[in-house]
């Protein structure tokens, strides 16, 4: 008897189980975007949103897993449902509003020019001159960037990168003169160490959001919801403390 109790336990539990399992959504995410998203030395997932997303899925029951996409592609891979959401620092706009369905704002950012340390150049002569403008690729700063060139028809280039550090590089190889760069990755950027200051801003700032498949209501309330939780939470607090300035 106590043969067969132990049994059907065994069967009950393997029958079971998949049904016990928290459901696993994919955070597609921008591998080298610090101090949201970025891969740390060990080769894990880190950064604000990282640790965010981490902690609301702990607290709303279900698993998230962070997997690298190149920012240029990200939205098609929500929109074709190769992931799940992007929490990795992607700016609410209009645009993409069209696109995918964003979460409540969660971090406000400004719109910041940079150049080299030593460099007299500011913001208003960069849009006034034949410069070179690094700025990340698929960005809504490429966008509005590449709008006020076609509207105002000014003399600048813009260059692209993949990530917002390796506009940097180039920065302060001298092969352009600017960039124009959030101020959460600039003052990162400034924070450790790299040798370029903040000119000026060319646009208004706007708001980082989640952004969720528009089929997948479910998901985006159990981010609203731990957003909620989060902000109430001292780990909020701690999360500014250990990423960001502010
Ligand atoms: N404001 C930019 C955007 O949303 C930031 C993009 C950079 N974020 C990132 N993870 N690469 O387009």
């Amino acid at each position: 008897m106590k043969r067969f109790s132990a049994l059907v336990f065994a069967f009950l539990f393997l029958a079971l189980a998949p049904f016990a399992q928290a459901k696993t959504y994919v955070n597609g995410i921008d591998a080298n975007y610090p101090p949201f998203s970025f891969i740390d030395e060990q080769g894990n997932a880190a950064g604000f949103d990282i640790e965010s997303m981490n902690w609301i899925a702990n607290k709303m029951g279900f698993e998230v897993q962070h997997t690298p996409i190149n920012w240029d592609g990200i939205i098609p891979a929500l929109q074709a449902k190769k992931i799940d959401m992007i929490c990795s620092g992607m700016s609410i706009s209009e645009e993409r509003k069209q696109a995918v369905n964003f979460s409540e704002p969660y971090y406000s950012i400004k719109k910041y020019i940079a150049v080299k340390n030593g460099s007299d150049l500011t913001a208003e002569e960069v849009f006034k001159g034949k410069y070179t403008l690094g700025v990340q690729r698929g960005t809504n700063e490429h966008e509005l960037l590449q709008s006020r060139i076609d509207n105002e028809k000014l003399a600048i280039t813009l260059r692209l990168y993949d990530s917002p550090p390796m506009s940097v590089e180039d920065l302060l190889n001298g092969r352009i003169d600017a960039i124009a760069i959030d101020s959460a990755p600039a003052e990162d950027a400034i924070k450790n160490g790299k040798a370029i200051k903040i000119v000026g801003e060319y646009a208004p700032g706007d708001d980082f959001g989640v952004a969720v498949n528009k089929e997948n209501a479910e998901l985006l309330k159990l981010i609203n919801d731990g957003y909620e939780l989060l902000k109430k939470d001292p780990f909020w607090q701690e999360l500014h403390t250990k990423y960001l300035s502010n």
